[in-house]
This record gives C-alpha cells, sequence and structure tokens, in this order.
C-alpha cells in the first residue's frame, strides 16, 4: 500500500471542529484505494501563540516540509486581533504559506444541485456555476513574508517599487498555473485587475498576455475588478477559470462562495512548484459558532479530497469523498448555513458521520 505523512493544523476557533470530521473522512477514503495517512497533529495560529508564545513555531514548519501534505482548519480569533502584526496567528498563516512556497491558490466555486435553494441568488443564476479561481497567494500587497521578526518601517515613497520587484516573476508563475488549469476546464480564462489605475495591474495585464502566446488553444479575456464583482452575481455562469492577485482571489472567492449556497462549502488547494502542498478552506476561525458544533465541515472535507487529488495523486480517493458528500446532500443532511425547509438540520459532527457512512457504504 501506498503510505503518506499528513500534517494536521487544526488552529483556532472551528478549525479543530472540521479538521477532526475531515481527518476521519480523510483516512477511511485513503483506506478504501489502499492509500495509508499517518497523521501529525502540530501548533499553529492563536493555539501555537498561547502555548509558545509564535505563531508559526519552527518545528511546525519544519514538519510541514518533511510531510507529503499538510490540513489546516482556520486561525485567528478576537483573543489576540490586537496583537503586534508579527504576533498575529494571520501571520503564521502567511509565512507557512511562503515557507512551502504555495503560491498557486485553486478555489472552486461549484454550484451543487442539491444546494441550488441556499444560494442567495435566484435559481436560473446559480445553476450549473462551476468557477476556478486561481489566486496568486505570496506576493501582491498582503506580501508579509519578513514579518515573522518586526519589520523595519519601509520608506514610504519606496513601497511601489518593492511591490513591483516581488510580483514580477510571480506573474508569470501564477499565469502559467491558470492557464493549466483553464486548459483542463472549459478553456477560458478570465484575468481580473485594475490596470485602468494601478501600475502594478498594467504590469499583471501585460505579463498575462505574453503568456497567453503559449496557451493558444485557452481563451483569455480581461476584467477591471470592480466590474468582476459585479458580474460575479449577475451572471457567474459566464465565468470559467478566474486567475487574479493574492487580495483580489481572497474578496472574489469569498464572493463566489455565496453562489454556491456558504462559504462553508468552498474548500482550496495550495500548491507550488515542489514540495508539500497546503489544503484548507476558504473560510475563517468563525469566531462567533466556535465550540458550539454549528459549522459547517463540507469545505475542509472537500479540501481533503483536493488533498488527495492535488497533492498526493490519489484521484479515486478523492472521488469517492466528492461522492460521499452528494450522496449525503442527497439523503437532505444540512448544517445551519446550508439549511432549508425539508431538509435535516445536523451539527458538524453529525455531518461528519453522515460523510462516513457514506464513504463506508461504497464499494
Ligand atoms: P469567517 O470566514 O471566519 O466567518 C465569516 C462568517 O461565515 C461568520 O458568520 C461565520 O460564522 C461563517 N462561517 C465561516 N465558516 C463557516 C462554516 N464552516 N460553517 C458555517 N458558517 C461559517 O471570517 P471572519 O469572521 O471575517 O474572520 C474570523 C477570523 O478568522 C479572523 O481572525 C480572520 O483573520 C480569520 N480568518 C482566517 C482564515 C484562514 O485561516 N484561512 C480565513 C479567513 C479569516
Ligand atoms: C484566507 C484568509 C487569509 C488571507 C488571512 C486570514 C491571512 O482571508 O485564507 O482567505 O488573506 O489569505
Ligand atoms: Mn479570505
Amino acid at each position: 500500500a501506498r503510505s503518506y505523512s499528513i500534517t494536521l493544523l487544526p488552529g483556532d476557533g472551528i478549525g479543530p471542529e472540521v479538521v477532526a470530521v475531515a481527518k476521519d473522512v480523510l483516512s477511511v477514503a485513503g483506506a478504501k484505494e489502499g492509500v495509508e495517512l499517518r497523521f501529525r497533529e502540530m501548533l499553529m495560529g492563536g493555539a501555537a501563540l498561547d502555548a509558545v508564545g509564535v505563531p508559526l513555531p519552527d518545528e511546525t514548519l519544519a514538519a510541514a516540509r518533511a510531510s507529503d501534505a499538510v490540513l489546516l482548519g482556520a486561525i485567528g480569533g478576537y483573543k489576540w486581533d490586537n496583537n503586534e502584526k508579527h504576533l498575529k496567528p494571520e501571520t503564521g498563516l502567511l509565512n507557512i504559506r511562503a515557507g512551502l512556497g504555495v503560491f498557486a491558490n485553486l478555489r472552486p466555486a461549484t454550484v451543487l444541485p442539491q444546494l441550488v435553494d441556499a444560494s442567495t441568488l435566484k435559481k436560473e443564476v446559480a445553476e450549473g456555476v462551476d468557477i476556478m479561481v486561481v489566486r496568486e497567494l505570496t506576493g501582491g500587497i498582503v506580501d508579509l513574508r519578513h514579518f515573522s521578526a518586526p519589520p523595519p518601517p519601509p520608506p514610504p515613497d519606496k513601497l511601489q517599487l518593492i511591490f513591483y520587484k516581488r510580483l514580477y516573476p510571480q506573474i508569470d508563475c501564477i499565469a502559467r498555473v491558470a492557464f493549466e488549469v483553464a486548459r483542463k476546464r472549459g478553456g477560458n480564462l478570465c484575468s481580473v485587475d485594475k490596470a485602468n489605475v494601478l501600475e502594478a495591474s498594467m504590469l499583471w495585464r501585460k505579463r498575462v498576455t505574453a503568456i497567453a502566446s503559449e496557451f493558444p488553444d485557452v481563451e483569455l479575456s480581461h476584467m477591471y475588478v470592480d466590474n468582476a464583482s459585479m458580474q460575479l452575481v449577475w451572471n457567474p455562469k459566464q465565468f470559467d477559470t478566474i486567475v487574479t492577485n493574492n487580495s483580489y482571489g481572497d474578496i472574489l472567492s469569498d464572493e463566489a462562495s455565496m453562489i454556491t449556497g456558504s462559504i462553508g462549502m468552498l474548500p482550496s488547494a495550495s500548491v507550488g512548484e515542489s514540495g508539500p502542498g497546503l489544503f484548507e478552506p476558504i473560510h475563517g476561525s468563525a469566531p462567533d459558532i466556535a465550540g458550539q458544533d454549528k459549522a459547517n465541515p463540507l469545505a475542509t472535507i472537500l479540501s481533503a479530497a483536493m488533498l488527495l487529488k492535488y497533492g498526493l495523486g490519489a484521484e479515486n480517493a478523492a472521488k469517492r469523498i466528492e461522492t460521499a458528500v452528494t450522496e449525503t446532500l442527497d439523503s437532505g443532511f444540512r448544517t445551519g448555513d446550508i439549511y432549508s425547509p425539508g431538509t435535516t438540520l445536523v451539527g458538524c459532527k453529525r455531518m461528519g458521520e453522515e460523510v462516513l457512512k457514506a464513504l463506508e457504504s461504497q464499494k
């Protein structure tokens, strides 16, 4: 049997609740396909700050690097909101992404037929939406990789220059990933930027257009981010694959999640040139519902499926999880965020148990 080591980073808030559920689902799906998974849980985020005083302990990054894939819940919470930047849970997250070199963040937003009613958009608008947001993850205006120690204040007039230097090779890399993804999907790539105003975006558009010549089979279009955020809720079906920078991708993927019914449904995969990938739901630690067994674990369960597919190349095991999720929804089970009349309201744990049951009954 193939055997892999998985680093688990439960984190804060609902993170531990959803990771516990996803871990069991991962084990069973792997076992069904002869893939043995060994788990090692490490500290990150606020949990690490409380235990050892830093948001990303060296042992955690070392363990993550030495493993085959990393599954992360979420980090952050009120308790640490006023910490200095280098002592914020979020800085730990940015640093593990940078430390693993996972510059490409794939965030699929798919409207499942079972959840059309959970969407805030009209049925005819939401039905059939299937978008992949490719978000650049280690550059852009939220590039804080050097903030593990208090950073020296940058000269204000040099800020844009730093931004360019970092961003330049990163545009080519993320563009190639996005074209590859689009080629395997609908062959349609929309690059979202603010090239009418920002010089960094003018460079982005220039480079994406240059890389397009390597992918003549993919149709490339460009859209300004303000228009894109409007088009997403007006006519989301026009989009196949979207490529955009770190901050626009962050915002547009949360927006896209609501088309699918809930932010509790959206998984993500972060990958680099080589080394282990990082897999996490797109949502945060949801402190408002933490510790109440209310969280929707499906985003993390579907992130586990992406881990199997993109991280370990175990496509059959990934398919099993996706099928188990749709079967569980077919059986009518819903957490509060995707509940609609006529369905069965369950908590995080029970949702996990139902997915496990569906998995176990597969041949
Ligand atoms: P959030 O995504 O945590 O929550 C936004 C809203 O969505 C809340 O009402 C929450 O209850 C709900 N929600 C989120 N996930 C859900 C789920 N699985 N099931 C049901 N409902 C769900 O965003 P926020 O409130 O802006 O941020 C809270 C904390 O999380 C902050 O500290 C923030 O920095 C952090 N955060 C972390 C990550 C991450 O770890 N990747 C991502 C986003 C935010
Ligand atoms: C996300 C989050 C993070 C980000 C924050 C918490 C650093 O919003 O994963 O989407 O901006 O990437
Ligand atoms: Mn976000």
